[in-house]
């Protein structure tokens, strides 16, 4: 993984309070690539945080013990955000949410059995790589079911509802179309990831993902 460093955003903050530049200045593409460079990487108790984010995808693991449940105010969204949908006349379910180790184990072990490692990886995440683990991702369906957890649900009026309105909810569509080879996973228009509005509301603007808007590897 590509190492950020704070000490970027120092130099960077040092320069403008000298004045060296004014308002009106464009930035130069030395000031562009340190402006890149500003996310910090931090790792506490083995869980790895970019800005403050949890991280976890393929190459980011978290420690097998790490269960915090389910995280209460990305709840508290996603349920504001189901509610706010029947106005709309859209009947967004919840479909799972947060999921321990050893429950992704055996899902995953049951997904290799089933359809091969090569392919079980395309959709489903080794135990440790689930997002579903951190406690702030969530699957969510339509009340009729018969498009869950297909690519197609995207068709549906809550598939187009979800990608429209989650990121005002602080949510991401954490596998994009297209974005297989950034993401390592197919496209999921069901997985959502609880990032909060402001990022939410960056990513779904430059249609990006997390691995890189942070600028980290996958
Ligand atoms: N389906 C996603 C990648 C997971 O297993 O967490
Ligand atoms: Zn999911």
């Amino acid at each position: 993984m590509k190492k950020l460093f704070l000490a970027a955003s120092i130099a960077s903050l040092m320069l403008s309070a000298c004045g060296t530049h004014d308002e009106t200045d464009e930035p130069n593409k030395q000031q562009v690539a340190e402006k890149k460079e500003q996310h910090k990487v931090t790792r506490k108790d083995g869980v790895t945080y970019v800005d403050g984010h949890l991280l976890v995808n393929k190459k980011v693991s978290l420690p097998s013990d790490y269960a915090p449940g389910e995280n209460a105010e990305a709840r508290k969204q996603l349920d504001r955000m189901i509610q706010e949908s029947r106005q709309d006349d859209v009947n967004l379910v919840f479909r799972s949410g947060f999921r321990s180790y050893e429950t992704q184990q055996q899902l995953y072990r049951s997904y290799v059995s089933r359809d091969g490692e090569a392919a079980a990886d395309k959709y489903s995440a080794k135990p440790g790589h689930s997002e579903h683990q951190s406690g702030l991702a969530f699957d969510v369906g339509s009340v009729d079911a018969s498009d869950d957890f297909k690519t197609s649900f995207v068709k549906t009026p809550e598939g187009q509802w979800v990608k429209d309105h989650a990121h005002k909810y602080g949510f991401i569509i954490r596998y994009p179309e297209g974005k297989e080879a950034i993401t390592g996973y197919q496209y999921e228009p069901w997985h959502l990831r609880y990032v909060g509005k402001e990022l939410a509301q960056t990513i779904h603007n430059e249609e990006t993902t997390l691995e890189e808007y942070f600028e980290v590897g996958q």
